[in-house]
């Protein structure tokens, strides 16, 4: 898949994080944002605390699954952990470019063709000190773009990245990369942990083709109303 075959119009392009500690809520949200949302992403801590079930409960309930895990572990594992993703129905599945070529390859190998696997690269939580601890001497950016130019070669499909790494991705990597950005604030929604985010609109027009938005909209009273906002800032 390339940037220019994702979907256009905004409800495609917006993503809402369950991060929910239980189903119920997971789901009431799911059904409340239905019409206006297409993609939900179930993160670690619900996938922990609702199991499989949860994805299925999802797609019953009509929304696509990005289930965002971010595998790292040897070859074999990662390659039957994403065909047991595939055989849940899940559109989207992260994994850690770290986890080197060979993961990756056989990661790619397994995903049929509707199946998007998504890279990360340098976690938002890393600093340079972060990264040196690990042994790694590279800059932030640099390690992301090397970490970047493995998962393409391998033949991962998308990208996630902070907003403000898309431009630097797009110019050393090609303007064709599919990139999701999390990191995401409307003007006036308290910025949370986030500490480098862009509006809506500014993340789209710094030319990312999804957007993660979480709290901005499940920690609102009015949830559907917060998506109609953001749906209405970028344009539809
Ligand atoms: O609530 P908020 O909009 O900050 O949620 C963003 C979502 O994106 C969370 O599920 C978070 O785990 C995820 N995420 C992130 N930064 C990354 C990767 C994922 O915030 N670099």
């Amino acid at each position: 898949m390339n940037s220019s075959d994702v979907p256009k119009k905004p409800r495609d392009r917006l993503i809402v994080a369950l991060d929910f500690p239980d189903r119920s809520q997971a789901i009431d949200l799911v059904c409340d944002l239905g019409r206006d949302v297409s993609t939900f992403k179930i993160g670690l801590q619900l996938y922990t605390a609702a199991g499989p079930e949860i994805v299925r409960a999802v797609k019953a309930a009509g929304g696509q699954v990005f289930l965002d895990l971010k595998l790292h572990d040897i070859p074999k594992t990662v390659a039957k952990a994403v065909r047991a993703a595939a055989e849940l129905g899940v559109r989207m599945l992260t994994l850690h470019l770290s986890g080197g070529r060979s993961m990756l390859e056989s990661a790619v190998a397994e995903a049929p063709p509707d199946l998007l696997l998504l890279g990360v690269t340098v976690l938002t939580s890393f600093d340079a000190e972060t990264l040196r601890e690990v042994g790694v001497e590279s800059t932030i950016d640099d390690q992301a773009v090397r970490l970047a130019q493995l998962g393409l070669e391998a033949g991962v499909q998308g990208l996630i990245a902070s907003p403000h790494e898309v431009s630097t991705l797009r110019s050393r990597l090609g303007q064709n990369l599919v990139i999701i950005t999390p990191g995401v604030r409307p003007a006036g929604a308290a910025p949370d942990d986030q500490k480098r985010f862009m509006s809506p609109r500014e993340a789209l027009q710094a030319g990312a083709d999804y957007l993660v938005v979480g709290r901005p909209i499940t920690a609102d009273p009015e949830p559907r109303e917060a998506v109609r906002r953001i749906l209405a800032e970028l344009g539809g």
